[in-house]
């Protein structure tokens, strides 16, 4: 731990809120053995363009690579499953009344038992209709590589993956729903995200402008580190079960 004070600091601002907005993003799912996006060798962008996979011009173009990239990464998740940093974030629900706002598209916030969860970028255990756009939602399960590509049980037409790609808006409810919680919230916690991809980087540069108390866990100094109130360097898993043990024993002294 970088050191004891960092911690307090940072768990004393969490006794002090009763609303938390989380800004989560590929660093919190790393260790359930997901992939990052932007880390030199292990992050996906270092290994695969994003144009060839994830732009509506590449699913158009060759939809058969584009879901298989995505069943890859479906069967990833389904093997990594929650982490310590999910279950702790979580837990915060204990202490104060907690709004999520995540770029990860793996579900694994809310498997993991949270109840407010906004997903910026969409949902990968979604199939959503190229042509009609009805949905429907996926068992979260391994991929079966070899299956068919996916139709519409309404209209028969191919289904892609429920996310946003490149060049594609936002769920406007999921966005607005962040950006009026930055605005009420006393503490905002930003927790692996390289903070490169808007809006969602918005999102943290808005909560660093703002008055609430700013926390970030990320081993790596971001473009905002030098701004939040704590930065904490330290990977989710170890840093938020430790934030959570800190918080449950403050609170229990009052
Ligand atoms: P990035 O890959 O850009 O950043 C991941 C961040 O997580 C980095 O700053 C790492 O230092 C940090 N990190 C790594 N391991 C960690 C750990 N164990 N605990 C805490 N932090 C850790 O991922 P995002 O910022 O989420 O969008 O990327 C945002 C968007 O870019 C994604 O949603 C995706 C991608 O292109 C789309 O596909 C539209």
């Amino acid at each position: 731990m970088r050191s004891t004070h960092t911690m307090d600091t940072a768990a004393n601002a969490l006794a002090n809120s009763q609303r938390l907005l989380v800004l989560s993003g590929a660093g919190l799912s790393a260790e359930s053995g997901i992939p990052t996006f932007r880390e030199a060798q292990t992050g996906l962008w270092a290994q695969f363009s994003p144009q060839d996979l994830a732009t509506p011009e590449a699913f158009a173009a060759d939809p058969e690579r584009v879901w298989a990239w995505y069943r890859w990464r479906r069967t990833l998740i389904a093997r990594g499953g929650v982490n310590a940093g999910h279950r702790a974030i979580a837990a915060l629900e204990r202490h104060m009344a907690v709004v999520i706002a995540t770029q990860n598209v793996d579900g694994l916030q809310t498997t993991a038992g949270s109840h407010d969860v906004s997903e910026l970028h969409g949902n990968i255990w979604v199939d959503r209709c190229s042509s009609c756009s009805a949905e429907s939602r996926q068992p979260v399960a391994e991929a079966d590589d070899d299956a068919p590509l996916p139709h519409c049980e309404e209209c028969g037409a191919l289904t892609r993956p429920g996310v946003v790609w490149f060049g594609e808006m936002l769920p406007v409810d999921a966005l607005e729903r962040a950006q009026a919680e930055v605005e009420r919230c006393d503490c905002v916690l930003v927790v692996g995200t390289s903070n490169q991809v808007y809006p969602a980087a918005a999102l943290v540069e808005m909560a660093v402008a703002g008055p609430a108390q700013v926390i970030e866990v990320n081993p790596q100094a971001t473009a905002v580190s030098n701004a939040v109130d704590v930065h904490i360097p330290e990977s989710a898993s170890v840093a938020l079960p430790s934030l959570v043990d800190r918080l449950d024993a403050l609170r229990s002294a009052r």
